[in-house]
């Protein structure tokens, strides 16, 4: 089948630019359906969506160059007047619609040959989110550059390391950051994983059982860069799944973030960093305060996106296929998700990025609560004494501890070898190893482990790290290529019609 029949049928015959039968989602009810306005969000997407099908529909013959041409330039003039010039509508596909027969006339009414909004609404959003994605994806991958640039001028800034919170063993700020910078990496993968799902293309699946229209839905994918189709009609049309991953895969970067900031605020709130001003706040009415309150939104905002997540999955669940109007708030809940999230990446990492580490204050720190213990348990154990003896004889060295001692001094040690195994711990170990062991500093470059934080093991998990991160970067730009390209080419396909 195709297009033919004469131009004065149809909506806008008689001047009336109206898509929809006026019987139809008027009264109180108007407002409630529309989605008009959250569809600023998607008004460029359903533009070049109707620019790539406008082009198929002319190459397949469906219908005539000269009608392509004119709703062609018409659908440049409405981008040009923005989303807010457009006349009202149920949505942004129904409003671009009704301007388009507006300029050109009831041939305007051709555009929408071979479709529904149910495809179309599905491409626009997996095209915008796609955009959406991509510039997450770099202010993260940015993130991760400054998280390891952080890194590498600590690699020797002795800190304390906590489980429960309570002081555990000495680390670095360079081993801490690089902790974050790995979980970003895979919360970076999860995206990316996302990306190749969504940038699918639904178009030509019509309401959700196909067309009898000789469309090409290769070609308007290959026109709108996705990398391939959702085959099904009907999983077209249904499937949101693809939100539900990269809603996930924000949610899950959000908690990421909300562990650095956590931490950051707890450091802050030891003396441990000295946020910079611009990443702090004051008290209205207690002068001598400097709040981490960037960061506390950072937190707080994870539990938006975990909202969001909950959200969207409570709207999706038990939805019947195909098409059913809930659908309609479905997207809202991702770019909220998105664009929350976004921010808390920048905002976390520029804290990083401009904070201070007063060294003296926390390398004292780290030696607080017998933190070393551990490493002179260890030397101990090398030197053949049973690991689980070693860790009784100097857990009772710490039993015997003062309060407000940090560390039992060598002589309380031997004491506690001479107790437990019948012998000094000088006995089986070096004295200056011994002191080097309970020393910060020392302590930390005793764990060269691969990834463990002596400097030097960090400086080479630094070096993978970097490794990774330009392969991220690689993959990205290809990404984002790909979809410039297709631009272009549609672009240039669409101006041999105008
Ligand atoms: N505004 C709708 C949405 O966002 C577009 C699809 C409407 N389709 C329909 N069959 N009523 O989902």
């Amino acid at each position: 089948m195709t297009g033919e029949g004469a131009d004065d049928d149809g909506p806008g015959a008689d001047g009336e630019s109206v898509v929809r039968r006026d019987r139809f989602s008027g009264g109180p009810a108007r407002a409630f359906l529309s989605s008009l306005a959250d569809d600023e969000r998607i008004f460029a997407a359903d533009l070049a969506v109707d620019r790539a099908h406008v082009v198929m529909l002319a190459e397949q013959g469906i219908i005539e160059g000269e009608d392509a041409g004119a709703i062609l330039s018409a659908l440049a003039e409405i981008g040009d007047a923005g989303h807010a010039a457009l006349p009202d509508g149920e949505d942004v596909h129904e409003a671009i619609e009704t301007a388009v027969i507006d300029r050109v006339g009831p041939a305007g009414g051709r555009m929408h040959t071979a479709r529904s909004r149910n495809d179309e609404v599905a491409a626009c959003i997996r095209y915008r989110l796609r955009e959406d994605l991509l510039k997450t994806l770099s202010t993260l991958v940015e993130a991760r550059e400054q998280l390891l640039e952080t890194a590498g001028g600590h690699t020797e800034t002795v800190m304390p390391g906590y489980t429960h919170l309570q002081p555990a063993q000495p680390t670095t700020v360079a081993h801490w950051l690089c902790s974050y910078e790995e979980a970003l990496a895979r919360d970076t993968a999860r995206l990316v994983d996302a990306y190749d799902r969504v940038n699918r293309s639904p178009l030509g699946a019509a309401a959700f059982a196909g067309t009898s229209f000789d469309v090409d839905r290769e070609r308007t994918a290959g026109l709108l860069g996705f990398d391939g189709l959702v085959e099904n009609a009907t999983d077209a049309v249904s499937a949101r799944d693809f939100l539900v991953e990269t809603t996930a895969g924000m949610a899950g970067l959000a908690t990421t973030l909300s562990g650095l900031a956590e931490d950051l605020v707890t450091m802050a709130s030891k003396g441990h960093v000295a946020l910079d001003d611009d990443y702090a706040s004051t008290s209205s009415i207690m002068p001598q305060k400097k709040n981490p309150d960037t960061l506390e939104l950072v937190r707080g905002r994870t539990g938006d996106a975990v909202a969001g997540l909950q959200g969207l999955l409570t709207t999706l669940k038990g939805l019947p296929r195909a098409y059913n109007r809930d659908l309609q708030r479905a997207g809202r809940h991702a770019w909220d998700v998105i664009d929350s999230t976004t921010g808390s990446v920048e905002v976390a990492v520029g804290a990083v990025a401009t904070a201070e580490w007063p060294a003296d204050t926390l390398e004292e720190a780290a030696g607080e609560g017998f933190s070393t213990a551990t490493g002179a348990a260890d030397l101990l154990a090398q030197a053949g004494v049973p690991f689980r003896t070693a860790h009784e004889v100097v857990a009772r060295a710490a039993e015997g501890m003062a309060p407000g001692e940090s560390a039992p001094g060598i002589d309380a040690l031997d004491a506690a070898g001479e107790a437990v195994m019948g012998e000094p711990v000088t006995g089986r170990v070096d004295r200056e190893a011994l002191a080097g062991a309970l020393d910060p500093a020392a302590n930390v470059a005793m764990r060269d482990s691969r990834g463990g934080p002596a400097p030097e093991a960090v400086e080479a998990h630094l070096e993978r790290a970097r490794e990774g991160l330009a392969e991220d970067r690689e993959a990205l730009g290809r990404r984002r290529e790909r979809v410039e390209d297709a631009g272009e080419q549609l672009n240039a396909e669409v101006a041999t019609y105008v």
